[in-house]
């Protein structure tokens, strides 16, 4: 039987809570791992496509018509929109500016939430990946929804900060609208991001989420590392960076949960909305 391929959505609509930076580094680390992997840029700012390709690279997809953006607005799908990154077993579909102007496309659009799902279909059934992961934007619209529509799991990338929690609980509401929607989507963790071990918040925030019983929140918690910052400007995940790098350690041991929990081996001890 061909393997299933398990599509991850990256979501928080707090802005800068690490979706992208967790969006890529996950992806590369299950690349390393030898899983095939596919990412999706699903935001305007095109960090994720930033992420592997220089910025002429970049804006050259996005002013072109391979991108997310002008397969959606054309309903296309996929399969052809699909580029190579420099490194193996890891590919992307690189997103336009033009994202900014998604949810007016959407609006005139019949079965609208599922245009995304369905462009997605063929590389789920033969693209013989192991895992597509989805960067989200910031916002909770029509256009996430798509993406949420689209995806098996959600994993939320929280900021270890006050602002980051508050994020947390319109989040989990907008979960539990999706799964009216899609009732096979499941939260698969909250992964705590630019925790700064000098400040007593992050072990607070820590505390307050594991109080979500039902919630998965990853063991695994990525500290501020500013080699993160200087692997992105070079247009690379940290640990092609700099291997040694102490976040490229954290983000392997985070995919290597996130390939415990979703990739089918062991029991996933909590699951869905909230506590
Ligand atoms: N562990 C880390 N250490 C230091 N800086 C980090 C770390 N993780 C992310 N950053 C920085 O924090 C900023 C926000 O991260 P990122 O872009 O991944 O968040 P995001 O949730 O995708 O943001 P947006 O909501 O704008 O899409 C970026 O400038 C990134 O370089
Ligand atoms: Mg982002």
């Amino acid at each position: 039987m061909a393997k299933k391929t398990k599509t991850i959505a990256f979501a928080n609509n707090k802005g800068g809570s690490g979706k992208t930076t967790t969006c890529a580094n996950v992806g590369y680390s299950l690349s390393v791992m030898g899983k095939r992997v596919l990412l999706v840029d699903g935001d305007m700012q095109l960090n994720l496509s930033l992420s592997f390709f220089d910025e002429e690279q970049v804006l050259d997809f996005a002013m072109g018509e391979r991108n997310l953006y002008a397969a959606v607005r054309k309903e296309e799908d996929l399969w052809d929109y699909v580029v190579h990154t420099p490194y193996e077993n890891l590919d992307l579909i690189p997103s336009s500016t033009l994202m900014s102007g998604i949810e007016y496309e959407l609006f005139t659009k019949w079965q609208r939430e599922t245009i995304l799902s369905r462009g997605l279909a063929r590389l789920k059934a033969e693209g013989g990946y192991d895992y597509i992961l989805i960067d989200a934007p910031p916002t909770l619209g029509g256009w996430v929804m798509n993406i949420l529509c689209a995806s098996d799991y959600v994993l939320l990338p929280v900021e270890a900060s006050p602002w980051g929690l508050f994020g947390v609980a319109n989040m989990f509401e907008f979960l539990d609208n999706v799964k009216k929607l899609a009732p096979e989507l499941s939260l698969l963790g909250v992964a705590i991001t630019k925790m700064d071990a000098r400040k007593n918040y992050g072990r607070q925030t820590l505390h307050i989420l594991r109080q979500y019983e039902s919630v998965n929140v990853f063991e695994s918690i990525i500290r501020v590392d500013s080699e993160i910052e200087w692997a992105q400007d070079n247009s690379k995940p940290v640990m092609a960076y700099k291997k040694s790098a102490r976040s490229a350690g954290e983000y392997m041991e985070l995919a290597k949960e996130v390939e415990r929990y979703a990739g089918g081996r062991g029991q996933h001890q909590k699951s869905g909305g909230q506590g």
